[in-house]
């Protein structure tokens, strides 16, 4: 297998990580990136496959569990009780719980409050240049995932605080201080949520936060430690992922000078999501010694899955670096596949579609005022700013 070395900070990689693809996926369906010490999928055939395969998943196979470091307590004591590190058959109890609220017809009836909130949103917008990333991509997210829970509106500053400060431990920039400030946001995050959902013990209403404090109560289904850990990954992933596709897809909207008006909504959304989505990798283990595309596994080895890579494989989009809203609609690994494919795929796309349209009706003039710049967060790829003047 082919070792490639890429440093995942390094300023051109993180403003166009895609050159480095196509050059890792010239050597096959898998290298081995020297920077992550990780063998990483980096055709679509290979991560679709990996995805899908019961023989790796994302919980550490007992015997390679590490002590853990006392300083990071709070914030593993939420991943330890998170359904997305967990494997069946905790993670078949605890995703049926949510799965409840994500149907596709549950998301639908959403619709009337988010395009309330887009139209609230623009009528504030101002009429010098503004960061339309903090203004309207990121408050659609954030707000509709609190309703959607049923927690108060006005918490969102906060949330999005510590969500920042808890997903920043997946950057490759992460240091000492990114992992005292996401304990101290997990532990704030759990004080928050505990008081919350105790004031909440005694005044049911129609929202998920009421479902899973009911299943909480049942007992067996859902432990406290489970009930908190699972509002807090709704909270951080029904957010943090949507902001920046969206933040992607208007800068490339803008950059094209494509309207979406002229689009098929839902095809368009599909493109911006392949071309360029905010999360660019994550990872398995294998459970069992098991040979892949002419590489031998061991028991506890870990694989990168390169989404971002397997987006742009010329062998499934023709022109993959092409921004094509009209291309065939081919099954894309932005939410990923298998066991954890994303819960909340089908929310964070009616978000986008009616973020896109209800924005380009409202504001047909809108440009960019700035050159917009990506952060330095691999594996998570969304701008710093995207100053526009509507
Ligand atoms: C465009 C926006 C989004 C993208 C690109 C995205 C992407 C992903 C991906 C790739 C995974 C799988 C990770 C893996 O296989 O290791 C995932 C899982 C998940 N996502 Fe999303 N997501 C988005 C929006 C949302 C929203 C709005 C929610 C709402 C709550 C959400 C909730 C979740 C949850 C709970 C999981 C864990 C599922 C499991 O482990 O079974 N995501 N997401």
């Amino acid at each position: 297998m082919k070792t490639v070395l890429q440093s995942p900070v390094d300023p051109e990689f993180v403003q166009d990580p895609y050159p480095f693809y196509h050059s890792a996926r010239a050597h096959g369906n898998l290298v081995y990136w020297e920077d992550y010490r990780k063998v990483a999928a980096v055709s679509h055939r290979a991560v679709q496959a990996l995805l899908k395969d019961r023989r790796f998943g994302r919980e550490v196979p007992d015997e390679f569990q590490r002590p853990a470091a006392a300083h990071l307590a709070p914030w593993l004591n939420v991943e330890a009780h998170s359904l997305l590190e967990a494997e069946p058959p905790r993670h078949t109890r605890l995703r049926a719980l949510v799965m409840r609220a994500f149907t596709s017809r549950g998301i639908a009836a959403l619709e009337p409050s988010v395009l309330d909130l887009c139209n609230t949103l623009i009528d504030r917008f101002p009429s010098d240049p503004f960061d339309l990333l903090d203004a309207y991509c990121t408050q659609i997210p954030v707000i509709t995932i609190c309703r959607l829970l049923g927690v108060p509106e006005q918490q969102s500053p906060d949330l999005l605080r510590w969500s920042h400060a808890m997903v920043a431990m997946y950057q490759a920039s992460r240091t000492r201080q990114t992992e005292d400030e996401a304990a101290t946001a997990a532990q704030e995050f759990t004080a928050f949520l505990s008081d919350y959902i105790e004031k909440r013990r005694s005044d049911p209403q129609d929202d998920l936060i009421t479902r899973l404090i009911e299943a909480e109560e049942e007992g067996e289904k859902l432990s406290r430690d489970e009930l908190v850990a699972t509002c807090i990954l709704l909270l951080n992933a029904g957010h943090e992922a949507t902001v920046h596709s969206l933040g992607n897809g208007v800068k490339t909207l803008l950059q094209l000078g494509l309207d979406p008006r002229n689009c098929d909504i839902d095809e368009l959304v599909e493109e911006i999501l392949r071309y360029d989505p905010p999360l660019h990798m994550f990872t398995r283990y294998a459970y069992e010694d098991v040979e892949i595309y002419g590489h031998r596994f061991k028991r506890g080895d870990e694989v990168a899955l390169l989404l971002g890579a397997a987006n742009r494989d010329p062998s499934v989009w023709n022109e993959p670096d092409v921004f094509d809203p009209t291309r065939p609609v081919v099954t894309n690994t932005s939410f990923g596949g298998g066991l954890h494919f994303c819960v909340g795929a089908p929310l964070a796309r009616l978000e986008m579609r009616l973020a896109l349209k209800v924005l380009f009706q409202r504001c047909p003039n809108i440009r960019l005022s700035a050159e917009p710049n990506y952060s330095n967060t691999y594996h998570f790829r969304g701008l710093t700013r995207l100053v526009v003047q509507a």
